[in-house]
C-alpha cells in the first residue's frame, strides 16, 4: 500500500492540477514513437527481435511503440527496483522479475522509459550480456544526460530533457500520474520541495 495517498491527491478532482508545464505533448509523443518504429522497421527487416520492456515505466512506451512496428517480434518484460516514493537514485538496482524468454543468439532492444543516472540500465545491461545475446541495443522513451552517473552508449533516445522530475505516459511519482497522456513536470510541491 503507498504511503501517500493523501499527498498525491486521491481527493482531488484531477491530477492534471499538480503538473506545473507539459514538457511532451501527446501529439509529439505519437510523432516520435512512429518515427522510432520505423528506425526497428528499418534495423531488423528480417531478423529475430525481442523487445524487453523495463516494468512499468515503460509500459505504456513499449504498448504504443510495438504498434508502430511492422516487423515481427516479441515481447518479454523485467522488473527491477527503482526509487519507490522518492525522486533521487539510490544507486542500487534489484531484479524483481526476471525474463521469461532466454536471450542467447537474439537481437534484444531493451525498452526503457527514462535514463536518469543511468545506474539502473548499467546494471540491467551487465546481467543481460553475460547471457550472449547476438545484439542488445536500448530504446529509451526519455533521457537527462545531466543526470548521468555512470558512462553507457544509448542507441535511440525519444527524447532529451533538462533535470526535472517528470511524471505521465508511464512514469510515476509514488506510483501515480502513469496515466497522463503527456509527459508533464511535477510541481516541487508535491515531493516536498520549494517551488
Ligand atoms: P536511473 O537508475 O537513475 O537511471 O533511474 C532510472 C529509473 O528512475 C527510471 O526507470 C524511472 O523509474 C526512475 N526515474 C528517473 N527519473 C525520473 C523522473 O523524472 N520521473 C519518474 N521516474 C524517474
Ligand atoms: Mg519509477
Amino acid at each position: 500500500m503507498s504511503t501517500l495517498p493523501h499527498r498525491l491527491g486521491f481527493d482531488k478532482v484531477s491530477l492534471h492540477q499538480d503538473i506545473s508545464k507539459v514538457l511532451v505533448d501527446e501529439i509529439t509523443i505519437r510523432k516520435r514513437i512512429r518515427e522510432l518504429g520505423d528506425i526497428i522497421n528499418r534495423e531488423y527487416a528480417h531478423k529475430d527481435l525481442l523487445l524487453v520492456s523495463v516494468l512499468k515505466g515503460s509500459i505504456i512506451f513499449m504498448a504504443d511503440l510495438i504498434r508502430s512496428i511492422t516487423v515481427p517480434h516479441e515481447i518479454d518484460f523485467m522488473a527491477t527496483s527503482s526509487y519507490g516514493s522518492g525522486v533521487s537514485s539510490s544507486g542500487v538496482v534489484r531484479i524483481l522479475k526476471d525474463l521469461n524468454t532466454s536471450i542467447e543468439g537474439r537481437n534484444v532492444i531493451l525498452v526503457e522509459d527514462i535514463i536518469d543516472s543511468g545506474h539502473t540500465l548499467s546494471y540491467l545491461l551487465r546481467i543481460l550480456q553475460e547471457r550472449r545475446p547476438a545484439s542488445l541495443r536500448i530504446m529509451t522513451l526519455l533521457d537527462k544526460p545531466e543526470r548521468r552517473e555512470v558512462n553507457i552508449h544509448v542507441d535511440w533516445v525519444g527524447f532529451s530533457i533538462p533535470n526535472e522530475f517528470v511524471v505521465g505516459y508511464g512514469l510515476d511519482y509514488g506510483e501515480v500520474y502513469r496515466n497522463l497522456p503527456f509527459i508533464g513536470v511535477l510541481k516541487p510541491s508535491i515531493y516536498g520541495a520549494p517551488e
